[in-house]
């Protein structure tokens, strides 16, 4: 029977982590590595590094590494078994679960099975439902699109869809926890009656919940999916899977208000447009999409809402590090509406000029102190400070105001801001980094794992007490059991350990290598005998000062010892 540990290095050798993490981040190319904007915490400049020769990734920014597996837990917030099982899958490899094991790591994948199977239902629904098909043909919503966003219909029925997932061998219970089925005093019925659904997407491409629109009048227009162990609408975007890699190509996001503005966006080859559930825009929405672009544009409309909405939304945007733009359309037309009246081409026109965030607040005719007063307090959220000067110097120039004044006024902003208000992204910034280590120890290291050859030979004449710092003498230990590749280290350790170790293989090959590693065993053992040493000279100097003779002379036998060996 294949091991635990053959396995996870089995799924490793069938999949590629430049591959893998491509899916979620866009890397370039630089060197032997792939570089890309780190999904962990916010910056301008990729410093996410991954090598696909050693098949794990490193962040210089925030100090986090690790193998596929690690990036999969993070990224997703999966458990370990649970990043197993998707790895496992995607990599054709057979899983022995361990009974212990599979009721946790069941529950999400079972939900994640309910809603596909739901899914498929609903699918087929649409396509019989002539009331259905009339109401979207009249939206232009063809077939082809229907398909692309697996569109659905529930029927009028109170039960058809809890029937249908129960001889699926599905327990109304786990129904009822997906959000799909409700509960009342006569027992489970369907939450979804009579509306067009509309399926949400994670970014791996499985639905983890629904929408639906009223298609009689009935309020509410939209219905939502509960939230979930597997979904939580803060931090979805609606339409996102399907827009990934337009928004790549294009290096652009369009945020929508709806659903249907993102769908109708699509029929009219505009691929790149996401909208929240109904919700207001997050920071956790910001991140998400800065693991793809730096640019958005917000596309509301120019009514009294759709501004107001629209600078909120920016606010927190910029504050996730994008460079938000805004694209407003005439009062009381939204993207569905204006791309059905006016076309392809009129958008594409508008897309080409939106305005800066600077010069959307410009065009709000506000008295101009208010106006400095509220851009300042804008630009007080941008983290890059490059980004920030530009604005400065945009709003310097639209206002006539001496840049010098921005500054300052600028800076008291931003002690407002950190005293007050901390945003997800700024927390993050100010993670502390790992301790400070001691040089030689980590060079040591390093050596170690760039000759695996010479590891065991290298390692057995050092102990663990050679190494000062804690982690790295539980690294050392590990390489002198015999574990000395990268990959089989990161099974044995967490996140600091983890990340200590793909720094160390992250860093550029030493030359001269087996004599660099023979010159630090001396150094690390001369280093210990040292503070042996002065260990005990501050020993005796104590015992001196108590006057403990005895203990004075058996304390400097011990120098001795250690002098002469
Ligand atoms: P259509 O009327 O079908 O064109 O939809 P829309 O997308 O234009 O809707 P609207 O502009 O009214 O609202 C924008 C978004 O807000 C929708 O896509 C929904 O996500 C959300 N929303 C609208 N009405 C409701 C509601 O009654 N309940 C909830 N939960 N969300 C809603
Ligand atoms: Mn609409």
């Amino acid at each position: 029977m294949p091991s635990y540990d053959n396995t996870l290095q089995d799924i490793k050798n069938r999949l590629d982590i430049v591959d893998f993490i491509s899916d979620y981040i866009n890397l370039k190319k630089t060197g032997q590595n792939w570089k890309g904007l780190c999904p962990f915490h916010t910056e301008k400049t990729p410093s996410f590094t991954v090598s696909p020769a050693k098949q794990i990734f490193h962040c210089f920014g925030c100090n986090t590494g690790g193998d596929i597996f690690s990036f999969l837990t993070r990224y997703e917030n999966l458990t370990f078994p649970e990043a197993l099982n998707v790895l496992a899958k995607r990599a054709g490899v057979e899983l022995r679960t361990r009974p212990g094991n599979i009721q946790k790591t069941g529950e999400k994948e079972h939900m994640v099975t309910i809603h596909k199977d739901a899914c498929a239902f609903f699918e087929q629904n649409l396509i019989k439902s002539e009331q259905s098909q009339k109401y979207l043909k009249g939206r232009g919503i063809d077939a082809h699109t229907q398909k692309l966003f697996s569109l659905g219909y529930a029927s009028q029925s109170w039960n058809a869809l809890l029937n249908y997932l129960t001889r699926k061998g599905h327990k109304p219970e786990g129904i009822k926890k997906a959000g799909l089925v409700s509960q009342g005093s006569k027992g489970y019925y369907d939450t979804f009656r009579n509306r067009i659904i509309f399926p949400i997407y994670d970014l791996k491409g499985d639905v983890i919940a629904f929408g639906g629109r009223s298609i009689d009048g009935t309020d509410p227009k939209y219905l939502n999916s509960p939230e979930t162990l597997i979904f939580n609408k803060r931090s979805v975007l609606y339409g996102l899977y399907n827009a990934k890699n337009a928004i790549k190509e294009s290096g652009t996001a369009l945020f929508m208000e709806g659903y249907m503005d993102v769908i109708t966006a699509h029929v009219h080859g505009i691929s790149n447009a996401v909208a929240p559930l109904g919700t207001a825009f997050t920071q956790e929405h910001g991140k998400l999409i800065k693991r793809f672009v730096e640019d958005v544009v917000l596309v509301f409309d120019s009514d009294q809402a759709g501004i107001k909405a629209a600078k909120k939304a920016a606010d927190i945007l910029l504050g996730s590090g994008l460079n938000v733009h805004m694209l407003l359309f005439p009062a009381e037309e939204d993207p569905d509406s204006f791309l059905r009246k006016h076309g392809k081409e009129a958008f594409q026109k508008l897309l080409e000029n939106p305005l800066s965030i600077i010069d959307f607040l410009l065009k709000l005719k506000a008295d101009r102190r208010v106006l400095a007063r509220e851009a300042i307090e804008t630009i007080s959220r941008v983290p890059d400070k490059v980004l920030q000067g530009d604005y400065v110097k945009m709003l310097s120039e639209g206002l006539k105001i001496n840049e010098v004044f921005i500054m300052e006024e600028l800076k008291k902003a931003e002690k407002r801001l950190s005293s007050g208000y901390h945003s997800v992204n700024r927390n993050m910034e100010s993670r502390p980094k790992a301790g400070p280590r001691h040089l030689d120890e980590v060079i040591t290291l390093q050596l170690l794992l760039q000759l695996p050859d010479k590891a065991s030979e290298s390692a057995a004449r050092l102990v663990p007490e050679d190494f000062r710092d804690l982690l790295s003498r539980e690294i050392f230990q590990k390489i002198k059991q015999g574990i000395a590749s990268v990959n089989e280290l990161l099974q044995h350790f967490d996140e600091p350990g983890k990340a200590y170790i793909t720094e160390l293989s992250m860093r550029d090959d030493i030359e001269d290598a087996e004599r660099a590693l023979e010159d630090c065993v001396k150094k690390l053992k001369e280093n210990r005998r040292k503070r042996m040493l002065s260990e005990i000279n501050s020993k005796i100097v104590e015992a001196e000062r108590k006057k403990d003779q005895k203990l004075v002379t058996q304390l400097q036998k011990e120098l001795q010892k250690i002098r002469k060996s």
